[in-house]
């Protein structure tokens, strides 16, 4: 482990700050989150290997993470807010459908960044993930084009906040998710889903119908702390709920190359996590931050910046290619 400044530390050893600094999941009667005070002394790297084949000879090895089969369902998942979730679910899911991969965005938090991020307006909405979640309404009914071909959002409203709660008392409760994509999951190659930035219940919902998790890491101070927790998260998904759930992508981002604790943040995610983590890191750009504003993803908006590049190369990395 290299000598690191005060703030970075092990993963291991930001979990167990984390768990004494108030960051819980915001539903603490679950079964699945009272769970987690028992488990929160694993090693956050057991989790995140298990699953992995044996290793191929160095020379047939394919770079970057490994790739599952299609379709494929990634949560984008960090409890910890600001971290790039959002603009890493929007963009990527923006460049995969410009490689010609049908991908749909589900936005699953109530912020409904990603949402208004793809241009869609989501005071107006007949039919949200709300609606989904709660209510039963499939979510064929909520899918909106974008303006991007080959990409779709199922845009989420405030009301989703509410869902966290009302979500407590009702029958199969983390499984709402995946069942209503089970209705759409074949006429999608990817299917991303914008985590909120805890580990309640929409967030679990998240990880019980996906394939995969994403974790978006920042290149900063701090970055690393609670990624155990989130580890010991999935690790719980995948045994109560979801027993292929792994994590397959770490994806740096806000990388700022003047920084030498961004370098440092690099050199340990990459100890930790190997062939996990992206080889393309994501440039902090004020591009990408304005993006937004406009309801484009950073192909359309400003298609030659740095952040467009590297997204279009995050994207053929994470699939291999176009299709
Ligand atoms: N590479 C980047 N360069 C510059 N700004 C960025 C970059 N990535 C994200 N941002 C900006 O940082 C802020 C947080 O990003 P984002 O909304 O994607 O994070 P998040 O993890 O989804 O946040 P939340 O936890 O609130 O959902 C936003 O204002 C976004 O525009
Ligand atoms: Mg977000």
């Amino acid at each position: 482990m290299t000598d690191l400044p005060p703030g970075i530390g092990t993963i291991e050893g930001r979990a167990e700050v984390n768990t004494s600094s108030g960051v819980e999941p915001q539903v603490p009667t679950d079964p699945l989150v009272s769970a987690q005070a028992d488990s929160f002394g694993v090693d956050a790297r057991v989790d995140t290997t298990e699953n992995v084949p044996d290793e191929p000879a160095e020379a047939e090895r394919p770079s970057g993470p490994v790739r599952p089969p299609l379709p494929r369902i990634i949560a984008v998942a960090n409890q910890k807010g600001g971290v790039g979730k959002t603009t890493t679910a929007v963009n990527l899911g923006a460049c995969l459908a410009d490689l010609g991969y049908r991908t749909l965005v589900v936005d699953l938090d109530p912020q409904g960044n990603a949402s208004t991020g793809l241009g869609i307006n989501i005071r107006g909405l007949q039919a949200s993930m709300y609606d989904v979640i709660l209510n039963d309404v499939p979510i064929e009914d909520c899918i909106e084009a974008s303006s991007v071909r080959n990409l779709f959002v199922a845009p989420a409203s405030l009301d989703l906040a509410g869902a966290e709660i009302e979500l407590v008392p009702a029958f199969s409760r983390e499984l709402r998710l995946k069942q209503a994509l089970a209705e759409v999951r074949e006429d999608y190659d990817y299917v991303l889903i914008d985590c909120p930035p805890s580990l309640g219940l929409l967030t679990i919902n998240g990880m019980a119908a996906a394939t995969e998790v994403l974790v978006p890491i920042q290149c900063e101070y701090y970055a690393l702390e609670g990624l155990g927790q989130l580890l010991r998260n999935v690790g719980l998904v995948q045994k109560n709920l979801n027993p292929t759930l792994d994590v397959s992508t770490i994806v740096l981002v806000m990388y700022d190359a003047r920084t030498k604790l961004a370098d440092q943040v690099v050199t340990e995610v990459r100890n930790h996590f190997g062939d996990k983590v992206c080889r393309m890191m994501i440039p902090r750009t004020v591009r990408l931050s304005e993006a937004p504003s406009f309801g484009q993803p950073i192909i359309a908006f400003d298609p030659s910046s740095r952040g467009a590049i590297a997204y279009r190369e995050l994207a053929k990395e994470v699939s291999g290619g176009p299709a």
